[in-house]
């Protein structure tokens, strides 16, 4: 059998896709339902810093009796320039599936191409798939179904942007984004999304009538010299709690975290008393879970 890999939402079945948020919902519920995964081992490769993701994979393998194994790419091979076709062969022989973080998305395509193993982005440049799974559970969670819903996407059309795109089209919600003109997210994308997807310049005429507000900080990893720039160009997209009047009564925000308060979100919003963004983030754990069963299964 061909080995499943998951570097966006759109590399899994539809079906699959939805049926790992359902499960991660139900070992929310229920962690003993978790099968086992003794035996098997994770190996996470990141070129990237990470809180959410890393404790998430490795929380997730403890929890089902598996193994992770972290290479920072500073203290592995790959950083002194051993190719990654060679160490992709390698370290498909010892694991049992590899999670990356990395900059160039090409570069997970590399090792998917050399892999034996399922390869999981745990963040690139362009995509956050994983993310994704936690937003959709949170979500549902909190409101139900999200087909057929509103969702504005507020800030920059940065890999958490399009990777909303993907879900827009999984999902089967409809996706407003508001990004100033030089900071859209990529036109092929966008198309490819079709009636689902509008991208607008304006966060106010975005937010009108949604049921979930999302963004995400203005300069991602990797974009660290450009911070003042982009601060001076996303003045206007602060979600504010102004902001979020706009919206539905009932609309829920959320952030994939790290946040900065005052810049992309207002510290009232993030640390409103009903603010998911916590729920959110333990989600990564949950629907981490669910994607490792499903492709340890393979
Ligand atoms: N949201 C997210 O991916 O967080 P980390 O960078 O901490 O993994
Ligand atoms: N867009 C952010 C997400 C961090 C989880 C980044 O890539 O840095």
């Amino acid at each position: 059998m061909s080995v499943q890999h998951f570097l966006t939402l759109l590399d899994l079945p539809r079906a699959d896709v939805l049926g790992i948020v359902e499960r991660a919902i139900e070992l929310k519920r229920d962690p003993s339902l978790a099968g086992s995964q003794a035996r098997k081992t994770l190996g996470l490769i990141f070129e990237k810093s990470s809180t959410r993701t890393r404790a998430a994979f490795e929380v997730a393998m403890t929890q089902m009796q598996g193994a992770s194994l972290f290479l920072a790419t500073s203290d592995s091979q790959l950083g002194r320039g051993e190719p990654i076709s060679d160490t992709a062969q390698v370290l498909s022989r010892m694991v049992d599936c590899l999670a990356i973080r990395t900059f160039e998305h090409a570069k997970l395509e590399q090792f998917a191409a050399h892999s034996q193993v399922p390869i999981i982005n745990a963040l690139s440049d362009d995509f956050h798939p994983c993310q994704l799974l936690a937003d959709m559970q949170t979500f549902i969670e909190h409101r139900g179904a999200i087909s057929g819903r509103r969702v504005a996407w507020i800030g920059d059309g940065n890999n958490m942007c399009q990777s909303y795109i993907n879900a827009a089209a999984v999902f089967d919600f409809e996706l407003l984004i508001a990004c100033p003109p030089e900071f859209e997210p990529k036109a092929e994308l966008v198309s490819a999304g079709g009636e689902r997807v509008s991208v607008l310049h304006d966060p106010k005429q975005a937010v009108k009538d949604v049921d979930l507000v999302v963004t995400d900080v203005w300069a991602s990893m990797g974009q660290e010299a450009e911070q003042l720039k982009r601060q001076q160009a996303f003045a206007d997209y602060e979600v504010t709690p102004d902001l979020m009047a706009l919206a539905n009564s009932d609309a829920l925000f959320m952030h994939c975290l790290p946040a900065h308060r005052g810049e992309e979100v207002s510290a009232q919003v993030l640390d409103a008393p009903d603010s998911v963004v916590w729920d959110e983030a333990e989600n990564r754990m949950h629907s981490q879970k669910a994607l490792l069963e499903t492709l340890l299964a393979h």
